[in-house]
């Protein structure tokens, strides 16, 4: 049944396939190595419950579900459902428990990909692909839901990315969940793209170092809990009123997370993740639309935070 959905017949080894192993991409590669490094890590720490709860809250925020039961019945009105960019696979194995007669696919170029079937390969309605989503072997018009959370931006060309998951989504009701980072105040985002150059260069042990250290500065801030009344400085897209001083920095300079519930594994992950992959690009609300225009798709949801702009797009 698998297959009907598959340009060519696919050949999956228990619940996995390699599709493909490398980018000749230079900032995909990079990018597949970084998260690679982050999942395979990330996989042996014992807070990642707490974490993938997290998640799950933000996701049915992000996508207008509300609730787990209002995600588990729409799912359960999906026959096929694509977790594009999938990392460890919680999404994926949340989605095929909720959905007990759906057939969900999640795949990943990184091999956290392999890692996911490795530990969820009891879970039958549920496999996984090593690949990259935005050359996927789908037919055109087969996949009903593709959710692409904190994905898109990391691939090599978004739009592109973009185009084929909207190829591969039915027409006539098939639904994308799609997120993208947002841009955020100046000083902030040319801060990022500075470091998106410079951590080509560095060694993991060298990022890990950085988030840890990013983290400590995040909680020495938070702990401070001091209030400022911030003027606005709109040419530099810093907006004013009281802000907890940790926020300003986190929003306006430097990604410095810090989460007393998450605790400091699961706030390293989170800096790892964001000064480490060389693709990660930030949107515009307006760029992002344009984006779901220009692929004839109609917005159902849509949603905005400091964070990112995210929505279910209907083909
Ligand atoms: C921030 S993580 C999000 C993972 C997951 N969706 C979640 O919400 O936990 C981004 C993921 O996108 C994957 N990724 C980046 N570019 C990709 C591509 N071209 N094809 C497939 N996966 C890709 C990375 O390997 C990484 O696991």
């Amino acid at each position: 049944m698998i297959n009907d959905i598959f340009k060519e017949k696919i050949i999956f080894k228990k619940n996995f396939i390699k599709l493909k192993n490398t980018s000749r991409d230079k900032n995909q590669q990079h990018t597949n190595n970084a998260f690679s490094e982050k999942w395979i890590q990330y996989e042996k720490t014992n807070d990642k419950e707490k974490f993938y709860d997290m998640q799950k809250n933000w996701y049915l925020k992000l996508y207008g579900f509300g609730s787990e039961k209002n995600l588990a019945k729409f799912l359960s009105s999906k026959k096929y459902i694509f977790d594009a960019g999938s990392g460890l696979g919680y999404k994926a194995k949340w989605f095929a428990d909720l959905s007990p007669n759906s057939i969900v696919i999640g795949m990943d170029f990184s091999d956290a990909s392999k890692l996911a079937a490795k530990k969820y390969k009891k879970t039958a309605n549920l496999y996984f692909m090593k690949g990259d989503i935005a050359k996927t072997p789908f037919k055109k018009n087969s996949i009903d839901y593709v959710s692409c959370d904190q994905v898109i931006m990391h691939t090599k060309e978004p739009k592109n990315t973009f185009k084929e998951i909207t190829r591969l989504t039915k027409k006539n009701g098939g639904e994308i969940g799609c997120n993208v980072y947002a841009k955020k105040a100046l000083p902030r985002e040319l801060l990022d793209d500075y470091f998106r150059i410079k951590t080509k260069n560095l060694s993991n042990k060298q990022l890990w170092e950085m988030s840890s250290q990013l983290t400590e500065l995040g909680k020495k801030l938070n702990e401070l809990k001091l209030k400022v009344n911030i003027p606005e400085v709109p040419l530099l897209g810093i907006k004013g009123g009281k802000q907890d001083i940790q926020r300003f920095i986190y929003w306006n300079f430097l990604k410095c997370y810090w989460n007393k519930e998450q605790g400091k594994t699961n706030s390293n992950m989170i800096n790892f993740d964001w000064y480490s992959p060389s693709n990660a690009k930030r949107y515009h609300e307006e760029e992002f639309k344009s984006m779901i225009i220009k692929n004839n798709l109609k917005i159902k949801y849509f949603h905005k935070e400091e964070a990112c702009f995210s929505g279910r797009f209907i083909k």
